[in-house]
């Protein structure tokens, strides 16, 4: 049998694709985030065995033992749906988990999901690419570490290479995000905007700039989305 890692999508369990919504209909165990819409928990048959393996603040589970457990889970021959966050494979770790699977030659299939890095900021209405103000679009983790480390964010680069940056998980370091950027040439005024719970009924959005970032207090999950397209909403 098959594991499925499937991307639940942003957070309004409708965003889930027809395809997730049909495996998540016939698992026989589904093991899930912590940051999923758990209305589509109650669209597993009644008989499914539900696992949270949600690593909620305070009470880490490390992804060694979530591995194990798609292993030991996907050995059993059951139907097992994997559902990530967003898309299980931007900043979802669901590679790790892809590798982990064929390592112990478990079959598995990746589903993709509605990331929150391009929802979050369609649903408050800023398009992340818009024909003359921007032509890339960058989606960056906030957990800076060490620039210098591999898998660093290496925040001068980004900043002076222009475009729209996404930033997931980068409410905790941003007021250093946004210095970083003034210091590589971005200018203090340059629109930001934080959407927290995008796509849901707990959305809230906010316009300010890089110089002013460090004001806003939103918890996880809120995405920040920095350059001039921040300040539309179409
Ligand atoms: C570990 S990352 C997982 C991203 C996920 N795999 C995806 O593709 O959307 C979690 C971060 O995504 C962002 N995020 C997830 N859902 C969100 C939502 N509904 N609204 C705003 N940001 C969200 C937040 O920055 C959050 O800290």
């Amino acid at each position: 049998m098959t594991v499925y890692l499937v991307g639940a999508g942003p957070g309004d369990p409708e965003l889930l694709t027809l395809r997730g919504a049909a495996l998540l209909r016939g698992a026989d165990v589904v093991i899930h985030d912590r940051l999923i819409a758990h209305e589509l928990l109650t669209w597993a048959p009644p008989g499914a065995e539900v696992i949270d393996v949600g690593k909620t603040p305070g009470l880490p589970r490390r992804q060694h033992d979530i591995n194990e457990l798609l292993v030991a889970h996907g050995k059993t021959g059951r139907q097992v749906v994997r559902l990530k966050g967003g898309d299980p494979f931007v900043f979802g770790r669901g590679g790790e988990e892809a590798l982990a699977l064929r390592a112990a030659g478990v079959e598995y299939q990746v589903v993709p999901g509605v990331s929150a890095a391009f929802a979050a900021p369609a649903a408050a209405g800023i398009p992340v690419t818009h024909r003359g103000m921007s032509t890339s679009v960058t989606v960056v983790t906030g957990h800076t570490g060490d620039p210098s480390a591999p898998g660093g964010v290496n925040w001068d680069a980004l900043g002076r290479a222009g475009g729209t940056l996404v930033v997931l998980m980068g409410m905790g370091e941003r007021a250093t995000i946004a210095a970083e950027l003034v210091g590589s040439g971005r200018l203090g005024t340059t629109p930001v905007a934080v959407v927290y719970w995008g796509t849901t009924d707990r959305q809230r959005v906010v316009r300010t700039t890089l110089d002013s970032l460090a004001n806003v207090d939103f918890p996880a999950p809120s995405t920040i989305v920095i350059g001039p397209v921040a300040a539309l909403d179409v």
